[in-house]
């Protein structure tokens, strides 16, 4: 697939985002040199990195390494919860600015909300700031709930992006339902179901046999489909190739409603509400 051909979704201030990208954690360093290289060499515009990851020099390695102009690359990054203060936000831009070698960031978001020390409306003041000061084209919330956009939206906040665990197994709908009213691009972590087993689900073996695709790739388009940019982490170049593969067929009535009939409880997912760094 030609880099041209990644279709992009409009976010809600013009900005143009790649419709897919690239997750990278648990990448290191050195394992992020050499798979962002190799991912944007074959496409792949978006590189989703964050603080926490502490992949961001080996994402910025990359970036440099591939040859690909930065104006085409979209890079987002997010910052821990001890930056959660309007001062601290461009602080934690600066600071992802220098691991990565770059002067301006696509997306920043705030990685968790971390209600327990309850900044996170400054935090997305802070991003604010940092947009008007031409840091970052665009700002974001991740794992936030719908009680969390609540408090934004009370101070007239609307993130244009919020990064969630989204999948088959995790549908989310009250958070997909706010986001849509609000005009929020939701984008998919842990979109192929982080290794948990949803890959070989019985309903998904099936519409992969129909469609002759993997069982990644009939998930992937049911996130495209929904309007979801999803962030498959590979590191593997074969599977890196099938990932973005997904804009070339399209998945029936049927097939979508099979997928979304699969949404499960699941007690081990992390929750925004207590979990966070
Ligand atoms: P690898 O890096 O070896 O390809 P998620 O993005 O949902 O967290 O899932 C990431 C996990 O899924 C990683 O372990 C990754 O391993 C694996 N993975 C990524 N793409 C595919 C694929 N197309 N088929 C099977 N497994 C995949």
């Amino acid at each position: 697939m030609s880099a041209a051909s990644v279709p992009t979704i409009a976010l809600s201030n013009g900005v143009a985002m790649p419709a897919i990208g690239l997750g990278t954690w648990p990448m290191t360093d050195d394992e992020a040199t050499v798979a962002v290289d190799r991912a944007l060499r074959i496409g792949w515009r978006l590189i989703d990195t964050a603080e926490n990851y502490q992949n961001e020099v080996g994402v910025g390695r990359a970036i440099r390494a591939s040859g690909v102009d930065r104006s085409e690359i979209f890079v987002t990054s997010k910052f821990n919860r001890k930056w959660h203060s309007v001062a601290g936000v461009r602080e934690a831009c600066e600071a992802s600015l220098t691991r990565l070698g770059l002067d301006y960031l696509d997306l920043l978001l705030v990685h968790w909300p971390n209600p327990d020390q309850d900044r996170y409306v400054e935090a997305v003041e802070g991003l604010v700031a940092a947009q008007e000061a031409g840091l970052v084209r665009a700002i974001g919330v991740s794992n936030f709930k719908t009680t969390h956009l609540a408090r934004l939206f009370e101070r007239g906040l609307v993130p244009q992006v919020n990064q969630i665990q989204l999948d088959p197994w995790h549908r989310r709908d009250d958070i997909a339902a706010l986001a849509r009213t609000k005009g929020i691009v939701l984008e998919s972590w842990g979109p192929l179901g982080r290794g948990g087993g949803l890959l070989a689900d019985p309903v998904l073996a099936e519409i992969a046999a129909a469609h002759g695709r993997t069982p990644a790739q009939i998930v992937l388009r049911w996130h495209v489909e929904n309007g979801w940019i999803a962030l498959p982490k590979s590191s593997d170049p074969l599977r890196q190739a099938q990932n973005l593969a997904v804009f070339d067929f399209a998945l029936s009535v049927e097939d979508r409603a099979a997928l979304d009939g699969l949404d499960r409880p699941d007690p081990d997912m992390p929750d925004s509400d207590v979990f966070g760094h």
